[in-house]
């Protein structure tokens, strides 16, 4: 596929006008059998949610779900979703975690033209990697994301794993009031601090949930944290766990431990031994109880731990030949002007003393970074503020080495979540061209200057 950015910006992105397959049906999500054009239909619609008991919430969903629809394909395979936009706001999708050619990316003026009301945009990519993954859009995202425009995607393993029994665990904390109404997905003094918090948590849209799985199984758990804020403590107190894959990427198994910080766009993997028929576990954030996890019915014998998930196909950085660059994170609230703000600038947040201005669609054109295609980099990231900060990067997979505030066992990743005025390595060989997106996943951190274009020619 010959293509350039400034195509993109022409609007030449092979959009059409929705309706197609869709026939009338406000939802429709499925493998269509006649269809040879596209594996997923994939609708973003309003959709009316019963988050609080007796209230509407005015969400929008993907397939009439919110978190939307899970969708799966297999490793090595290529997954075609036709993206139909029936929203009234323009729209892409982003597929978080996934290595693909850059006109998939789903960013706005990077990628593609938004896709507008109405209109639709095929998605087709091979997926390299197995794993939990998910999706979103990348434009004006505290509030499509807010709103419900979240969901997982699942890449199977191109062999079975020891692994029979799986659920996915889609987190999010809903920006809802006592009845349900939307407050604010981002305000400025939050989005200057940790960030814009919601009130609600859910599990699969759900508060508190109690989930039922097989007893005496091993079941493998997607957990996928797709809120816009809110980094979870994850602990099992009593359970017996651990952990398989993070983000995205398997690790030799070792036990959950005591916690695991969940940041915004991070996922974990975990083998749980279900307890017996009739007993709970409390799945928490901290103390607080997001979920109930009770053993069911099974009259299958007792599983074992799984062998460790096979490696991803990521290429190895070689330290000895890296170059390094360094990534600055930076607070910058105390600069921010009103000018700037009453037209709608918001600065919080810069890169190495740069700050994306969201409402820009031309700060692509000004990477922070050039990197050589096939060299090898490791980044220095140094987050200089009281403040975390899950660091994403979209078109490739980085390593991370270490850092200075805690003990790391090294792994790759899509997302790493920089803790208060915490240094960290990572390294990638940079072997995926194009202009990627390197930004914080706190959406309103992201939105008021903490992000990034890193270009690699
Ligand atoms: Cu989930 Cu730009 O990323
Ligand atoms: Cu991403
Ligand atoms: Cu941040």
């Amino acid at each position: 596929m010959s293509f350039t950015r400034r195509q993109v910006l022409a609007g030449l992105a092979g959009l059409g006008i929705a309706g197609l397959g869709a026939g009338g049906v406000r939802y429709w999500l499925g493998r269509p059998e006649n269809v040879a054009t596209h594996d997923y239909e994939l609708i973003a619609a309003p959709l009316d949610l019963e988050l609080v008991q007796g209230h509407i919430t005015p969400a929008w969903g993907y397939g009439g779900q919110a978190p939307g629809v899970e969708l799966r394909c297999r490793q090595g395979e290529r997954l075609r979703v036709r993206f139909i936009n029936k929203l009234d706001v323009q729209s892409t999708i982003h597929w978080h975690g996934i290595r693909l050619p850059l006109e998939m990316d789903g960013v706005p003026y990077v990628s593609q033209a938004p896709v507008l009301p109405g209109e639709y945009f095929d998605y087709d990519f091979i997926c390299h990697d197995a794993g939990s993954f998910w999706y979103h859009p990348h434009t004006t995202s505290a509030e499509q994301l807010g709103r419900g425009l979240v969901g997982p995607l699942i890449v199977e393993e191109r062999e079975p794993t020891g692994f029979r029994h799986e659920r996915t665990l889609s987190l999010k904390t809903w920006h809802v009031d006592e009845q349900g109404a939307f407050t604010a997905f981002s305000v400025p003094r939050q989005a200057a601090r940790e960030g814009t918090r919601g009130r609600l948590t859910t599990i699969n849209g759900e508060p508190n949930p109690t989930l039922e799985l097989p007893a005496g199984q091993v079941v493998r758990l997607r957990l996928i944290n797709l809120d816009n804020t809110i980094t979870y403590r994850l602990n099992l107190p009593g359970g017996e766990a651990r952990i398989y894959a993070l983000d995205g990427n398997p690790v030799k198994p070792r036990p959950l431990g005591k916690e695991y910080w969940l940041g915004p766009g991070m996922r974990i993997d975990l083998a749980l031994k279900v307890p017996a028929a009739g007993e709970e576990l409390s799945l928490r954030n901290g103390p607080l109880r997001l979920a109930t996890l009770k053993g069911g019915a099974s009259s299958e014998a007792p599983g074992d731990w799984p062998p460790a998930l096979p490696a991803n196909p990521v290429a190895e950085p070689d330290l000895a030949r890296a170059e390094t660059l360094r990534f600055n994170f930076e607070w910058a609230a105390a600069l921010a002007s009103p000018a700037d703000e009453a037209a709608g600038r918001y600065k919080y947040w810069q890169i190495n003393g740069q700050a994306w201005d969201i409402n820009d669609k031309t700060c692509a054109d000004r990477p922070i970074a050039t990197l050589k295609k096939d060299g090898h980099y490791i980044f220095v990231l140094r987050n200089m503020a009281q403040y975390q900060h899950p660091i994403h990067l979209h078109g490739m997979t980085f390593k991370v080495l270490g850092s200075d505030r805690r003990k790391i066992i090294p792994y790759f990743t899509d997302t790493y979540l920089l803790g208060k005025n915490e240094t960290a390595r990572i390294a990638l060989v940079a072997d995926n061209p194009g202009v990627w997106m390197f930004h914080c996943h706190v959406i309103d951190h992201m939105e008021t200057g903490l992000m990034a274009a890193i270009e690699v020619v």
